[in-house]
């Protein structure tokens, strides 16, 4: 999906024009994949845009940085206002945000201590990750070819830039098969996630998704939707995933910021029934909560003025 500029970008405390926030072809991220990103949008609701947990997200962030021993040099709360300053500046009733962390240009070598940090916040008009049709129609998932992220080699808990290699590995792997998304085996051969969204299963009548432990990111999506889950009297267990379960699920969906929530209709051309009764329950009390139309959920809607 192609970026639409908007017109501002705030980069280490000050909004600077689009096109003028560049960097150093030599900065030390670019050579060693050493950035922390989080992905997080802006939604319309009736008091104008809100951004969903964003402070969650920046919570994230700075986790993110603390397992890379990254000093981010601004708190959570200034992460917060600088991200409700740059929706602000764009005026867009709702956007997609992408703030990042990455060590900047004056030091190459892979000891990162010396490295200065730098924070930049983009903002622009960006559809469903997956198609806006994902929720009913649902999406193929493959089982990749690509293994997850190993706990020893590029810690999983961690959105480091580096670790999106094996993200797109696989990602380019599905869709050159003719598949929407890679299903993402760990090193032990259990369920772990999908390439940008954390899964979850449906047997006997109850939701499984997979931890950390098995190599899946701690998902906002993936919290919010437990937690609606749970209101609405569905189970959820964290759990772990074998391959089986997934080819005998009574319905699948994945979640995440950028996707929210898409079922699945078939992994690996064994069709799941799509979409789910609960998958579509689940599905639409998320698109009130992120719009601000459920007060349980009111605490997760952050307004940018
Ligand atoms: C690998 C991976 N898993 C899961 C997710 C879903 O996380 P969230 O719901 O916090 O966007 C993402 C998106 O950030 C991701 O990149």
């Amino acid at each position: 999906m192609p970026i639409t500029p908007t017109e501002h970008i705030w980069m280490n405390g000050e909004l600077v024009a689009w096109e003028d926030a560049k960097i150093h072809v030599l900065t030390h991220t670019l050579h060693y994949g050493t950035g922390v990103f989080e992905g997080v949008r802006a939604y319309e609701t009736a008091d104008g845009p809100a951004v969903f947990r964003l402070t969650d997200h920046m919570e994230r962030l700075h986790r993110s940085a603390r397992i890379l021993m990254m000093d981010i040099p601004y708190t959570v709360e200034e992460l917060v206002q600088a991200t409700k300053d740059v929706v602000a500046a764009s005026g867009l009733p709702s956007c997609y945000i992408r703030p990042i962390a990455y060590y900047g240009y004056g030091e190459m070598g892979l000891n990162t201590m010396p490295c200065s940090v730098d924070v930049a916040i983009a903002c622009w008009p960006w559809g469903a990750y997956l198609g806006d049709d994902a929720l009913t129609k649902g999406v193929k998932l493959k089982t990749s070819s690509w293994t997850r992220l190993d706990h020893n080699t590029m810690p999983p808990a961690s959105k480091t830039t580096g670790n999106y290699v094996n993200s797109t590995l696989a990602k380019v792997e599905a869709v050159k098969a003719g598949y929407d998304e890679a299903l993402m085996l760990n090193p032990q051969g259990f369920v772990s996630e999908c390439t940008g969204e954390n899964v979850f299963v449906a047997r006997d009548g109850r939701f499984l998704t997979p931890p950390l432990a098995s190599g899946a990111l701690e998902g906002i999506t993936q919290h919010s939707v437990m937690t609606i889950a749970k209101d609405l009297g569905i189970d959820v267990e964290v759990a772990t995933i074998a391959r089986s379960d997934v080819y005998l699920a009574d319905e699948m969906f994945l979640c995440g910021t950028a996707a929210e929530v898409s079922a699945v209709n078939s992994v690996d051309d064994r069709p799941i029934a799509c979409p789910g009764p609960m998958t579509t329950a689940i599905g639409e009390e998320y698109h009130k909560a992120i719009r601000g139309q459920t007060d349980r959920y009111k605490d997760w809607v952050e307004h940018v003025s």
